[in-house]
């Protein structure tokens, strides 16, 4: 039988606080994005990360694995998940997913409890799958195809939540937060183990192969010439986007 996301995050989740810790750039976004939310639900809230400090936050995580990492100064978690929200109708200002829509079983159920929770708006940071991706995807371009199937598109978030605003999240060249696309200018990183097992796709899929020629590439300096177009930039759009739904319960 297929493992759930939860089971997944169960087994792969160890360590996963040491390399996915908030960036402070997408924090910002974040934090824009929610505006003056007093009470937050932190929903597929994992060890943390992105919970505004100054704010009553409540995280909801399935995964005990990943409960276990929340730090001592971490809001309070409840066990649960984003398809059943153990909260009445409007009982936060806002509610937020963080890259954690694409592991639920029911992505719309999901959102419309996040929608029924939250009073004002509803902030999810999210992988557009229509987007190109980047260079990556050049070497594993199943795992394109697989986060392409998993990730909901923008029109169908639109489709359950009406109108919402899409904000693009550039990426910092040395992003904090060790997610798919962070390293995207330092490839040698997806050869630590580490680094991926903190990626779910990487963990979780078959990517040696591409692995070895983005290694046969970066040594012979391949990697440097291909995409020198990149290699000095500060920031990149490689596909993250902020959905904001505000006036969410109105
Ligand atoms: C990539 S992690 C993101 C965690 C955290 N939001 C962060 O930014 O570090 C994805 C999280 O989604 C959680 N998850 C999986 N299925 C879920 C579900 N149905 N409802 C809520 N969270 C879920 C996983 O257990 C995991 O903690």
């Amino acid at each position: 039988m297929a493992e759930s996301a939860v089971q997944t995050y169960d087994r792969i989740g160890v360590g996963y606080a040491r390399r996915r810790q908030a960036d402070a750039r997408i924090a910002a976004y974040i934090l824009t994005a929610l505006g003056d939310a007093e009470t937050i639900v932190n929903v597929g809230a994992g060890a943390g990360s992105y919970e505004p400090a100054d704010r009553r936050v409540v995280g909801v995580e399935p995964a005990m694995t990943m409960i276990r990492q929340r730090g001592p100064a971490a809001a309070p978690a409840v066990q649960g998940s984003a398809e059943a929200l153990p909260f009445v109708t409007g009982a936060f200002a806002a509610a937020l997913a963080v890259l954690t829509i694409h592991h639920w079983s029911d992505w719309r159920v999901g959102l419309r409890e996040m929608l029924r929770v939250a009073q004002q708006r509803v902030v999810l940071l999210t992988w557009d799958p229509d987007s190109t991706g980047f260079w990556l995807h050049d070497y594993l371009p199943d795992l394109l195809e697989y986060d392409r199937r998993i990730f909901p598109t923008l029109p169908a978030l639109r489709e359950v939540a009406g109108s919402v605003e899409i904000v693009p999240v550039p990426i910092p060249h040395d992003c904090r937060d060790g997610f798919l696309g962070a390293y995207w200018r330092r490839p040698v990183a997806y050869f630590a183990d580490d680094v991926r097992q903190a990626i779910s796709s990487l963990a979780t899929q078959d990517a040696s192969a591409g692995l070895a020629q983005l290694a046969a590439d970066t040594a012979d300096g391949t990697w440097e010439r291909r995409y020198a177009n990149i290699s000095h930039l500060e920031q990149l759009d490689v596909g993250y986007r902020l959905v904001i739904v505000a006036g969410a319960a109105s």
